[in-house]
C-alpha cells in the first residue's frame, strides 16, 4: 500500500478521533425524534458498526456526524467531537473544512456521486487539489497512487476511463479513494457494499480492513448486513426506532446477545452463514 498518511495525526487530548455523546436527532416541524440517545466513541484503527432495521436512524446519526443532516433536521441533544472538535460549534465553513479532510464518507450507489462527463481520475484529483492544495500535476500522480492504494488494476488506465466504463465495485473503490484522498482520519462507510455482489463485497471490506491497518483509519461501518459487521467491526451498535437496543464489542452482540431484537436478527442471518463466519473468526 502506498503512503496514505503524510500528515500529522489530529485526535483530541483522549486520543480519540470520534465522540458520539447521547445524541438526540429531531425533525424541527413535527417534533418527532428519530434518534433517540445515540453514543459510541472511536479510537484511530478501530472500527464501529451500526446496524438495525430501515429507518432506525443509522443514516441519521451518520449525516449528524458529518454535519449534513437533511433540512429541518437537527441535533436535538447530546454532542459531537471530531478529532476534538464539536461539530456544533462550527461555522459552515469549518465544517466544510472538515469533511474530506478529518472525516469522509462513502455511500450505497457509488455511481451518482461522480459526474458521468468526467473521467474518474480527474474527479479524485480534484480533491486532492481542493483539499490538499496540490498542483495539478501533482494531484494527478497521488490520484493515480490512490487508485493504486484501492486496488484498482491498472490505476493508469481506470484514471481515464469514465464512471459507465467501470462496474459498480470499481466504482466503489474510485469512491473509497476520493473519500481517502485528503488522508482523513475517520471514514463513514453507510452500507458502501450493500449494492455489491458477495465477493466484491467482501473485496471492499478487505481493503478497508487494510486501511485501517495500515494508515490508522478509524471507521464508522453501516450495514444491515450482520456478516459484514461480523468481520470488520470491534464494537456495534444495534439500533431499532432510533434507540440503541443494544452496544457492545462485536463477538458478545453477535455470539451472546442480550436484546430480542438482536437475537432475531442474528436468527435471520443464520441462513446466510452468520454462524460459520463466527466461528471462523
Ligand atoms: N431526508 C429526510 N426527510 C424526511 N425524513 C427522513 C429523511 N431522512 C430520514 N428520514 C426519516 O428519519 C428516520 C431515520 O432514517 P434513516 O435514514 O436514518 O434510517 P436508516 O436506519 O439509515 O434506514 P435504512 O436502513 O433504510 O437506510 C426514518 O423515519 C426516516 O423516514
Ligand atoms: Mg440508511
Amino acid at each position: 500500500m502506498t503512503a496514505l498518511s503524510e500528515s500529522p495525526v489530529e485526535t483530541a487530548v483522549d486520543g480519540l478521533v470520534l465522540t458520539v455523546d447521547s445524541v438526540h436527532i429531531r425533525h424541527q416541524v413535527d417534533g418527532r425524534e428519530v434518534v433517540k440517545g445515540v453514543g459510541f466513541e472511536l479510537a484511530p484503527g478501530r472500527v464501529v458498526g451500526i446496524v438495525g432495521e430501515s429507518g432506525s436512524g443509522k443514516t441519521l446519526t451518520c449525516r449528524a456526524v458529518l454535519g449534513i443532516l437533511p433540512p429541518l433536521f437537527e441535533v436535538a441533544a447530546g454532542a459531537i467531537h471530531v478529532a476534538g472538535k464539536d461539530v456544533a460549534a462550527l461555522s459552515r465553513a469549518e465544517l466544510t473544512e472538515l469533511r474530506g479532510s478529518t472525516i469522509s464518507a462513502v455511500f450505497q450507489d457509488p455511481a451518482s456521486y461522480l459526474n458521468p462527463s468526467i473521467p474518474v481520475g480527474p474527479q479524485v484529483a480534484e480533491v486532492i487539489r481542493v483539499k490538499k492544495g496540490a498542483k495539478r500535476r501533482e494531484a494527478r500522480r497521488r490520484a493515480t497512487e490512490l487508485l493504486a492504494a484501492v486496488h484498482l488494476r491498472d490505476p493508469e488506465l481506470v484514471y481515464t476511463q469514465y464512471p459507465h466504463e467501470l462496474s459498480g465495485g470499481m466504482l466503489q473503490r474510485v469512491l473509497i479513494a476520493a473519500a481517502i484522498a485528503a488522508e482523513p482520519r475517520v471514514l463513514i462507510a453507510d452500507e458502501a457494499t450493500t449494492a455489491l455482489d458477495v465477493t466484491v463485497q467482501a473485496e471492499i471490506l478487505d481493503l478497508l480492513a487494510d486501511l485501517r491497518d495500515s494508515t490508522g483509519l478509524a471507521i464508522v461501518l453501516v450495514s444491515h448486513d450482520l456478516a459484514v459487521v461480523a468481520q470488520l467491526c470491534d464494537e456495534v451498535l444495534v439500533m431499532r426506532e432510533g434507540e440503541v437496543v443494544e452496544q457492545g464489542p462485536t463477538e458478545q452482540v453477535l455470539h451472546n446477545p442480550r436484546h430480542d431484537y438482536t437475537r432475531l436478527l442474528v436468527a435471520e442471518h443464520e441462513q446466510y452463514g452468520l454462524d460459520r463466519f463466527l466461528e471462523e473468526s
